[in-house]
């Protein structure tokens, strides 16, 4: 595979990847009394949405993009499908997923298909910065959460264009470097700062208008709390992360509240 991000894909997928994840998360729905056979997105959501926010901030993007029907979607860094399956049952979108790491590409088409939502949703194994896809095929690129560990943002953001149809929508839900640096560590997706690459939200609107789109929506919802998330055991942040979900949601409390990290979700306009 070329080295398109500084040589780290195999890095970064050793961080995510984990073993069993399909069959644990059936294990605690089960555990939690869902039926298998009638499985529902909201049955789903604490353990497919692996995002700030989960399923609430996915329909929330959903609906500052204004997603109709039909509209054909492409998910960059789709993880466990937990949006795309949301955006094709609550939106009516055909979506299609890739993400760098195998074993939640697998649970996501497992999750599809017990939802019987094969023609409408259909994920891939790739890289972000390789889009195997026509020019012009979507007309909305999505991206939840995933843009963190590539530091060819330059890149990503070309491979974007290229994709979208003309007018189509770039809509996003990205972790961005607040006015203190450096952040605290260990993050969600990073241990240390060697897999983190974060830029602040002013030189993520220039990069992203410097490639071709024009901004329609920004929203800063960086939650600042007085503790720290306690552990929810039946989420997927705690089936990935185990017992270091704890040191992460102390970091996340302070790299909130010291302004170190913030969240946003924004809409572009291809142009
Ligand atoms: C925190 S998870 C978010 C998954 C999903 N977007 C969601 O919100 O549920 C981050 C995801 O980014 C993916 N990812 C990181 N770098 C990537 C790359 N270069 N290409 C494709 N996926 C990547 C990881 O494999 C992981 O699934």
């Amino acid at each position: 595979m070329p080295m398109s991000n500084n040589g780290k894909e195999q890095e970064i997928k050793n961080y995510w990847e984990r073993n069993n994840i399909g069959q644990s998360i059936l294990g605690l729905l089960v555990a939690e009394g869902k039926d298998l056979d009638k499985l529902t997105v909201e049955d789903l959501a604490q353990m497919d949405h692996f995002h700030t926010g989960g399923k609430v901030a996915t329909v929330t993007l959903a609906k500052l993009a204004n997603l109709e029907r039909g509209m054909r979607v492409l998910d960059v860094g789709g993880g466990l499908g937990g949006a795309a399956r949301t955006l094709a049952i609550e939106f009516g979108c055909y979506v299609t997923t890739i993400d760098l790491t195998k074993s939640y590409v697998d649970t996501a088409e497992m999750l599809t298909t017990m939802l019987r939502l094969n023609d409408q949703v259909k994920h891939y194994v790739g890289n972000a910065l390789e889009l195997p896809f026509d020019k012009s095929s979507f007309d909305v690129v999505w991206t939840q959460n995933s843009g963190m560990n590539i530091s060819n943002k330059e890149q990503l953001y070309a491979g974007f264009h290229q994709v979208l149809r003309e007018k189509g929508l770039l809509v996003f839900q990205e972790p961005m470097a607040g006015i203190i640096h450096p952040p605290i560590f260990p993050l969600m997706w990073a241990s240390d700062e060697s897999n983190s690459f974060l830029l602040t939200s002013t030189e993520m609107c220039k990069l992203i208008e410097k490639s071709g789109f024009h901004m329609q929506c920004w929203n800063d919802f960086t939650e600042k709390t007085s503790k720290p998330n306690p552990i929810n055991k039946n989420t997927i942040q705690y089936l990935i992360m185990g017992e270091q979900l704890k040191l992460i949601l102390e970091s996340n409390h302070r790299n909130s509240n010291e302004d170190r990290v913030v969240m946003v979700q924004a809409v572009f306009q291809r142009i």
